[in-house]
């Protein structure tokens, strides 16, 4: 009966994804992202995020971490990893929330890591957390949107963005001024979820983030809204090649798409 009932669910699955590929591929237009949490609500995206994420963020960690059966963990250690040749000096983490890439970039033992996000919830407790391990003096969260970033050209050795650009309100904004705060030779490390692409993992990905996710985050968060966003920002989202052609009309050169656990989370690197 389960068995069944899951068989008739994938095929429903399948069947979804194909018809959401073409329409997707008839309206190639990802610059401006208009997926939106908050669909009866009238205010851009850029404050339904903020408002989301401010709703989300006493149980953010959490969600994260029991969503997605701690794998998110292993995603941003991989992540900074690929930073460690470098030896920055200057971390810039766009979209930094409650600071969990910022803490992990701290393994790469530079002087300043500064942390932005539009999410005033999502800054305190990442504040808190920053406060319990003693590392005021060198991470420091700050109010501040990707798009309009508060710093000037060429001040960071190195940027980075965990799950955080696939809700900018416009895509290519975001990462050109991401691009111009870095500085000449720096490196970019994006991580963000993709679409796995092959059977059986792209059925069972969709099943779950579909169906599963939804009922956990809604049950969790109380926020009705905010995990039946995240499937669908992911489905809209361009990811793998599409992203690195924006990635690259915002300017960053050598750019490479590195696919983990089946394609479900990519990093992105990009220099300068
Ligand atoms: C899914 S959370 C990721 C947080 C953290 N980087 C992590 O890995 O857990 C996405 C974050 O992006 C932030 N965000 C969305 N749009 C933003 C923007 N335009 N500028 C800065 N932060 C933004 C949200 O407020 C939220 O805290």
């Amino acid at each position: 009966m389960i068995l069944n009932f899951v068989a008739s669910m994938l095929i429903v699955e399948c069947t979804r994804i194909s018809l959401c590929s073409i329409v997707s591929s008839l309206f190639s237009g990802f610059a401006t992202m208009t997926v939106v949490p908050y669909k009866d609500k009238t205010t851009g995206k850029r404050e339904q995020i903020a408002e989301m994420f401010d709703n989300v963020s006493p149980k953010y960690d959490l969600l994260n971490h029991v969503l997605s059966a701690g794998i998110d963990i292993y995603w941003r250690k991989k992540a900074i990893k690929l930073l460690q040749k470098e030896k920055p000096q200057t971390i810039l983490d766009i979209a930094t929330g409650t600071g969990d890439f910022a803490i992990e970039a701290l393994k790469l033992n530079p002087k300043k890591i500064v942390g932005v996000d539009i999410s005033e919830g999502m800054l305190a407790v990442g504040r808190e957390k920053i406060k319990k391990l003693g590392k005021e003096n060198v991470i420091e969260l700050r109010t501040g949107d990707s798009a309009h970033l508060p710093f000037s050209d060429n001040s960071f050795d190195v940027l980075t963005a965990s799950f955080g650009v696939r809700n900018f309100e416009n895509l290519l904004l975001g990462l050109t001024d991401m691009y111009r705060v870095m500085k000449p030779g720096g490196t970019c490390v994006i991580l963000e979820f993709s679409k796995p692409k092959t059977f059986p993992f792209k059925q069972l990905y969709n099943f779950y983030f579909r169906y599963i996710l939804p009922i956990i985050g809604r049950m969790v968060s109380k926020d009705t809204s905010a995990y039946t966003y995240l499937p669908e920002s992911v489905q809209a989202f361009p990811d793998g090649n599409d992203f690195l052609k924006i990635y690259e009309q915002a300017g960053f050169k050598h750019t490479k798409c590195i696919p983990l656990t089946f394609g479900i989370c990519s990093i992105y690197v990009g220099k300068k």
